[in-house]
């Protein structure tokens, strides 16, 4: 299965797949990162990892529609079957997401759907909740919302400042995306309507 990892930011989450696809433990080739953001530390990373990261800008499109066919043509490029989503702060089309229907999965750093959107850990840090943690689910039309692959939760700790519990969540995330992309890559996953059944 070939994977591409789309991101716009650091790119912890690329690097946690990288290395769960170098152990031999995600059994998938990630031929291509997409990213929308120039200076994105993922591309850096990407480089050290020689994985071809095509830097692809909204702004230099006339419209949602030559920016996604662009993503397409790289995705089409490289034969990718699936991808993930890793920080790519960008909704998709309805009509990428049903191209790639059950084929496109998005991690979240809270406990969906609580704290949907890009600030999730501070907004769940500042309502001051007790739980939270790490969802990765199926991606469609809406924000933050298709069928949930895996769950963890994570306490938050009255000494908790927001980067502590940041770092605790990303620790989470790292173990938690390669293990549901493990699931996913190995035909584990089983979705009908909105739960998804995993498949021993
Ligand atoms: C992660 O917290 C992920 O859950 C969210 O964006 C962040 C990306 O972090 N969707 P990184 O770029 O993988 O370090």
């Amino acid at each position: 299965m070939n994977l591409a990892v789309f991101a716009s930011g650091r790119g912890s989450n690329f690097e946690a797949i990288m290395a769960s696809v170098k152990s031999g433990v995600l059994r998938v080739s990630v031929p291509l990162v997409v990213c929308d953001t120039p200076g994105a530390g993922v591309l850096k990373l990407a480089e050290k990892e020689g994985v071809e990261a095509a830097l692809i800008e909204r702004a230099c499109f006339a419209g949602r529609k030559e920016f996604e066919d662009a993503i397409h043509a790289q995705l089409h490029n490289h034969a990718i079957d699936a991808i993930a989503l890793a920080g790519f702060m960008r909704m998709l089309s309805p009509a990428f997401v049903s191209a790639y229907r059950n084929r496109i999965i998005n991690i979240h750093p809270a406990l969906l759907p609580s704290f949907k959107g890009a600030n999730a850990i501070a907004d769940a840090f500042a309502y001051g909740v007790r739980v939270t943690g790490v969802t990765v689910h199926f991606v469609d039309e809406e924000m933050d919302s298709g069928p949930i692959i895996l769950q963890r939760h994570v306490a938050v700790e009255p000494q908790d400042t927001l980067e502590t519990l940041e770092q605790r969540i990303h620790e989470v995330e790292h173990e938690l995306y390669p293990h549901a992309l493990k699931l996913f890559a190995e035909g584990k996953l089983a979705i009908s309507g909105r739960k998804v059944e995993i498949l021993t």
